[in-house]
């Protein structure tokens, strides 16, 4: 099977997914790792599956892959899949955290869903996980979302591993899960 993975990823986090996913696609397939910049939409009809990763920009991916998944044409041959790192919570918890989690990060999913809806994508899923905010970003976050000093303290401590080992595991089950279905 021959697989893409690209990506848009400003400061490394998204990257450090796509390379996972590549090595992982790679020990049965023939997989190819560009950033997506470098991708024209024409190229895609090469491959079986595509790996879409982004950076959640203004809590959805950001702008070159909303650019690039609009050329994108309908009922393609391929199959896609993506991936997209974030700084804001996870849905997990508490009502309050689930409702900043949409509000920060959910249309990402949302965005990724929608090709199956609007184009007739075969889309395999989605994986997220959490990734260290640039330093203004940072600040951002603690004015905007979280004010607390004591909840900041300890989301930032948290945040600041991230992607982690377990992050990187759950990458890899991800790819092999999308695989084995191959
Ligand atoms: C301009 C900009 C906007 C961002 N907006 C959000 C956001 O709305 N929600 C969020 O959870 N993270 C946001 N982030 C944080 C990034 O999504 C996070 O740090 C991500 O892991 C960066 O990925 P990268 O290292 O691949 O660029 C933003 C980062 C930047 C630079």
């Amino acid at each position: 099977m021959k697989i893409l993975v690209t990506y848009f990823s400003q400061t490394g986090n998204t990257e450090k997914i796509a390379q996972v996913i590549h090595e992982t696609s790679s020990q049965n397939n023939e997989s190819t790792l560009k950033k997506i910049k470098k991708v024209k939409v024409e190229e895609l009809d090469d491959f079986d599956l595509i790996f879409i990763g982004s950076a959640c920009h203004d809590s959805d991916l950001a702008k070159p892959v909303l650019k690039f998944l609009k050329k994108i044409p309908d009922s393609p041959r391929y199959a896609i899949a993506g991936f997209y790192t974030h700084s804001t919570f996870l849905p997990e918890g508490d009502e309050r955290i689930i409702k900043l989690s949409e509000r920060w990060s959910g249309r990402c999913s949302e965005t990724f869903e929608d090709l199956k809806k609007e184009k007739n994508v075969n889309f395999k899923g989605y994986f997220r996980c959490q990734g260290i905010p640039s330093p203004p970003i940072e600040q951002f976050i603690h004015k905007t979302i979280i004010k607390d000093n004591e909840e900041w303290a300890e989301f930032l401590e948290e945040v600041k591993k991230h992607p982690n080992e377990n992050d990187l595991e759950n990458t890899k089950k991800f790819v092999q899960d999308i695989l084995s279905e191959f």
